[in-house]
């Protein structure tokens, strides 16, 4: 058959994404499976049952990453896709959830139609991109490239004190497979943009050139407890108002170096956390965005230096620990083509743009000419129960992915990393 017609079917993919939403239900249009939790393990168990019920054959590692493949007419690494399935607390039902789906959905669509791939073309889910529950972000294909120990990672606590490790045996996940992993030939992976940029230049395909750098840290603010209401002003050492000073530093520095700057104060907790007792002890977290990587030490600094001098200022000790730090990175320049290629080949508007969210693409860089697709999100809105993409750009993207993995089964592929 002629490959350039074909086309995944739409309502199959959409079923998939609302049975998959229909775990860890949140404030009904959302989802709440955060990493290693009983809602991830049944996500995961479906996932699972479908990548099976095509005869893929699975392959789950140590960090309990699942990587689903469909042999090619010669043996090699497989030409991957996919993303993650795990969500923030208050998640939609597209972010990560499309990229694994639209994966299956391809491979599907090439078992129906009898299309043989020259290379294996595999789909897989990375463990915990989201960070949220255990940081770092990215943290499976991390351990996946090799950027991180299989045995610091399984140390790692979570937000509510649990092991990782722990949580992955618990959940059934922890696999036999090696990671460091042998890397894929290649990774593409589609993702909804998170963000406005689509929606504003009325484009559908986003033909994503690399992702921002992050940095999370995380602050601990201790001063004194004391009676509200005697205590003289000139006499606190008062953490709360300290961690309110950090975020409107991180605003500020964001507001004055402009540019794609982005911070955000996203946690904040004070003890003892009552009405008329000045804070003990006060814990944030800064999360701070460029796709500069030397901005982004500036803007640290800027930071920094505020930590610095609140600690002299107010009497109080802080203590910082970076929990995610990650440079920006560059995709493939011809991973990039054949996405725009692509999208040009299918009547689809598209636009170059960097990413603004982390995504497990960005790890997978590292080993692997790498690129993504994004496509919108309506009214730019993400980690939000109302994330919304409208049906014809999900079916939109899942083809571009379709065609791009054919493309990129086809190439001889250069491993360029700019
Ligand atoms: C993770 O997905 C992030 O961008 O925070
Ligand atoms: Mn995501
Ligand atoms: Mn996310």
């Amino acid at each position: 058959m002629d490959l350039q017609s074909l086309r995944i079917n739409g309502d199959r993919l959409i079923q998939r994404i609302e049975d998959l939403a229909a775990i860890g239900p949140y404030e009904s249009t959302g989802s709440c499976r955060l990493a290693l939790t009983d809602e991830d393990r049944e996500g995961r168990d479906l996932v699972v049952t479908w990548m099976k019920d095509l005869g893929l054959e699975i392959s789950i590692d140590g960090i309990g990453n699942v990587i689903a493949t469909r042999p090619g007419n010669i043996d090699g690494p497989p030409t991957l896709t996919g993303s993650h399935i795990d969500t923030v607390a208050t998640g939609g039902r597209y972010d990560g959830n499309l990229g694994v789906l639209a994966g299956i959905e391809l491979i599907e669509t090439l078992i129906e139609n009898e299309i043989d791939t020259q290379h294996p073309v595999g789909v897989g889910f990375f463990t915990d991109e989201e960070g949220a529950r255990f940081p770092p972000d990215m943290l499976g294909s991390l351990v996946y490239v090799g950027g991180l120990s299989l045995e610091e990672a399984l140390e790692i606590e979570a937000i509510d004190g649990a092991i990782l490790g722990e949580e992955l045996t618990r959940i059934g996940y922890r696999g036999p497979a090696p990671c460091p992993a042998i890397p894929p030939r290649a990774f593409i992976e589609l993702h909804i943009e998170q963000g406005p940029l689509l929606e504003d230049e009325g484009k559908t395909i986003g033909v994503v050139t690399g992702v921002q750098g992050i940095s999370w840290t995380e602050y601990v603010v201790k001063g004194q407890s004391n009676h509200a209401g005697t205590t003289p002003m000139h006499l606190r050492h008062d953490a709360g108002y300290v961690a309110a000073r950090i975020a409107t530093e991180a605003r500020e520095v964001a507001t004055r170096m402009g540019g794609r700057q982005v911070a955000t104060v996203g946690r904040m907790n004070l003890h003892p956390d009552l009405v008329n007792v000045v804070a003990r002890e006060a814990r944030l977290t800064v999360d701070l965005r460029n796709t500069d990587e030397t901005l982004l030490v500036e803007a640290e600094n800027q930071i920094k230096e505020c930590v610095n001098s609140l600690e002299e200022s107010e009497g109080v000790t802080i203590e910082s620990r970076s929990l995610a730090r990650f440079e920006p990175v560059v995709f493939d320049q011809q991973v990039i083509e054949i996405v725009s290629e692509t999208a040009s080949d299918l009547g689809l508007s598209a636009t170059h743009m960097p990413s603004g969210a982390g995504h497990d693409a960005q790890m997978l860089a590292r080993v692997c000419p790498t690129g993504m697709i994004f496509v919108p999100s309506k009214d730019g809105i993400s980690h939000n129960p109302n994330e919304h993409t409208d049906r014809e750009d999900l079916v939109a993207g899942a083809n571009v992915l379709l065609q791009s993995v054919l493309a990129l089964d086809a190439a001889e592929l250069q491993g360029t990393q700019q």
